[in-house]
């Protein structure tokens, strides 16, 4: 498939889906289905590297040149994965961006998910345009941040790891989507969770901007309104979307800060 100069492919690696789309990079919209398989049980890197080439496949773009993002939930440093929370611990101090240039046979952009969804934001949603400190969080199998200053991504600031002082856990295990699922809570008690993390966040940054995404996102209007915090705090306009859209943009190389601002490369 000849690639056009605005469109790219994200693909978006979480621990419980893995996602991706074609992307108009004008709009910061997809023009693809979305398509989800699921990760991987254990999460090892070859088993991802498998189900993204997957994806790839269902989405005709294994053989494209669209230029090609991908996004991963740990710690990308240099392109390197740091930290294993949701997936194989193999990841901890991996090559994952060579693994994955390697498998796919092509160049690829490699970041956060976290980071890259809130670049999605920053560009085409919730924070574009907003001055002072944003603070994205996704609310997924974990908790992700990105932190925005300025418009400008200051990478893996791992807000969801957080510990909780006296229980024992830290912030992902206990106020994560996946922890509402794995305890049945209902939104009622699942936002008294909640209001501990984001009072926690707030009294630390004090930010100007909470935005709140992950696949939860689109129940926002179900335990949003029952947080009382003194900022503001939206859904993201890209919903489960932005960590797609993010490693789409990221991918692409107008602009040549983007890269720089997400990975520190
Ligand atoms: C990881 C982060 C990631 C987040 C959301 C956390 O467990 O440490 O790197 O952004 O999950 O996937």
């Amino acid at each position: 498939m000849a690639a056009e100069k605005s469109r790219a492919v994200g693909i978006d690696i979480g621990g419980t889906g893995i996602k991706g789309g074609i992307v108009d990079l004008e709009k910061g919209e997809l023009i693809s289905d979305r398509i989800k398989v699921s990760t991987p049980s254990g999460a090892e890197p070859k088993d991802v590297l498998d189900a993204v080439r997957s994806v790839l496949d269902t989405l005709e773009v294994a053989d494209s040149d669209y230029p090609l993002g991908v996004a991963f939930p740990a710690i990308v440093k240099n392109g390197r994965t740091l930290s294993a929370a949701n997936v194989s611990d193999k990841w901890i101090d991996f090559p994952a961006e060579e693994f994955f240039e390697e498998g796919l046979g092509r160049d690829i952009h490699f970041a956060n998910d976290a980071d890259v969804a809130g670049v999605a934001e920053m560009r085409f949603g919730a924070a574009k345009g907003v001055d002072g400190l944003t603070i994205l969080t996704t609310l997924g199998t974990g908790i992700g941040s990105a932190v925005i200053y300025n418009n400008v991504l200051i990478p893996n600031s791992e807000l969801g790891h957080l510990q909780r002082a006296k229980h024992g856990k830290d912030a992902e295990a206990y106020a994560a989507y996946s922890a509402m699922e794995r305890d049945e809570l209902s939104w009622e008690a699942w936002a008294e969770r909640l209001q501990w993390y984001y009072s926690h966040v707030e009294f630390l940054f004090s930010p100007d901007l909470f935005i709140v995404g992950g696949g939860v996102s689109k129940h926002a209007d179900k335990f949003l309104h029952l947080l009382e915090l003194r900022t503001p705090i939206v859904p993201a306009v890209h919903r489960n979307n932005a960590g797609i859209i993010g490693a789409a943009a990221l991918s692409l190389g107008v602009e040549p800060d983007l890269e720089e601002t997400v990975t520190g490369q």
